[in-house]
Formats: structure tokens, sequence, C-alpha cells
């Protein structure tokens, strides 16, 4: 884990209040694993003090670059899309443990799934299954066609199927419908997005390898302040952070 003034080479709209942003910097060579994140401190004055945990959506070692992709909802995120190319932010990461990719070998077939802004770390995700040999089978969840990003990009990977809550795209309904109209078969499964999804791909299925990655709010994202812990499976007492021993569990290690 480094902290760096990262700048910025690029920024974008790509759909209704979400933002692509490209960062270059030396922090690139730290960023390996799909879905570790960053942790962003988007103006150096006091307020909004906190920083913002962003995961990454594509790391490019060559060109030092790394883009992240996030929503617009609040005062910090507003500042940030207002950002232009040139300017700089203070980055802190890579922060808590990816996906594993050991778990899969070449030849067998990962399903992954995405809800919102969930989707993003997913994206290098698959880049680095694919590069691995190993078929990729995408479904990707959101609100609406407009709110609707990268369902190209991941085309370009492998088959993408999309569901969207209002039937504007792909679809009408959850992620959870699209995998059992099509009874997909995969030997891993990856997810990320609002728990309500990930309880639902849980249940689903309780003997397959699945592997979770939570979103939480976040404080300091070092496993310092305690902000984001969550309750181990099966224990009254045991606790995670989802910052450090996260973002990603295994289904079933802790309560969703
Ligand atoms: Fe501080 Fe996780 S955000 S312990």
């Amino acid at each position: 884990m480094k902290r760096e003034n990262m700048t910025i080479v690029h920024q974008e709209r790509i759909a209704e209040n979400i933002y692509a942003m490209t960062l270059t910097g030396d922090l690139v060579a730290e960023m390996n694993r799909p879905g570790q994140f960053v942790h962003i401190k988007i103006t150096p004055q006091a307020d909004p003090l906190l920083r913002r945990p962003l995961s990454l959506c594509h790391i490019d070692k060559e060109a030092s670059q790394c883009t992240i992709i996030y929503r617009k909802e609040g005062m910090g995120t507003t500042l940030l899309s207002q950002k232009r190319p040139g300017e700089t932010v203070d980055v802190l990461g890579p922060l808590g443990n990816g996906f594993p990719l050991d778990v899969i070998k070449a030849g067998q077939t990962a399903l992954i799934v995405g809800g919102g802004i969930g989707v993003p770390p997913l994206y290098e995700l698959s880049k680095q299954l694919v590069k691995k040999g190993i078929s990729v089978i995408h479904v990707l969840g959101f609100q609406s066609k407009d709110v609707m990003f990268y369902e190209n990009e991941f085309v370009k990977l492998g088959e993408t199927y999309v569901a969207t809550v209002d039937g504007s795209c792909g679809t009408k309904g959850f992620v959870t419908d699209v995998i059992a109209e099509r009874s997909i078969f995969f030997d891993v499964l990856y997810a990320c997005g609002p728990k309500p999804m990930l309880k639902a791909l849980e249940r689903a299925f309780p003997h397959k390898e699945v592997y979770l990655s939570l979103e939480e709010r976040m404080g300091c994202g070092i496993g310092a302040c305690f902000a984001c812990v969550c309750r181990v499976s099966n224990s009254k007492t045991a606790y995670k952070k989802v910052c450090s021993d996260g973002p990603v569990f295994k289904a079933g290690e802790v309560v969703l």
C-alpha cells in the first residue's frame, strides 16, 4: 500500500451520474489483484473529510494507468466529477483482498455477476480470467438502461447478459432471473453488487464455489477504525473488516 498524488488523465460521464476516471502514477505498479480498491481523498481541505473507497475497474501497467468508475451521489463524488485532466487526487492503495484467481483453471467457466456500481471491479477480473484461458459468462444488472455502462466492453471478453429492473434493456428483472432462465453452467461464481443480490446468489448456489465482494461504508480503509465490520457466520462474537479482510469473501464466510 502506498499513497500518491495521482494525475487525472481522463474523466468522462459514461451513463446517468456514472463517471469513469483514468489516473496515472507509480501506484499502478502496485495494482495486481482484481477486486482491490483505492481510497481517494478528493480535496486537501477538511471537507469532505473522509476518503472515498473506489474499486479498480481497469489496470494498464504498460501505460501506468488505472481506471475507476463511480456514481456521483454525495458531496465528495460530486466534487470528484468536477475534476479535470491534469489535476491530481490523493490516492491510498491498493487496499483489501481481491478476487482469488487460483481457484479456477484454464478451460473452466467463471460466472461473473455484477449489480449497478458493483460492476466495475468485475471488468478487471474478467480480463485477468480470460488471459488465463478461462471462459467467462457475465450477467450484469442495472436499474435501467440510463444507468447502464460497460456492457460492450464485457461483450468483447465473453458471453454477456443484461437485466434491468424496469425492463428498458435485456431481461426485465434481476440478475437471478437471467441465471434461472438461461440455466447457466459454471465452475466458480464471482459477484459484486448490493447485498440483496449477493444474498440471493449465496442462497441459489449453496454447493458451488462462490466469491462475493461486499460494498460497505468505510472510514479508514486500512483496518483501523471498525467502521466496516461484519459478523462471521456461525459466531456471535467474531467479526471481519470488509476493508482489510475483504472486500471479497467466500460465500458463507460472513453474514450478509
Ligand atoms: Fe476502518 Fe474498515 S474502514 S476498519
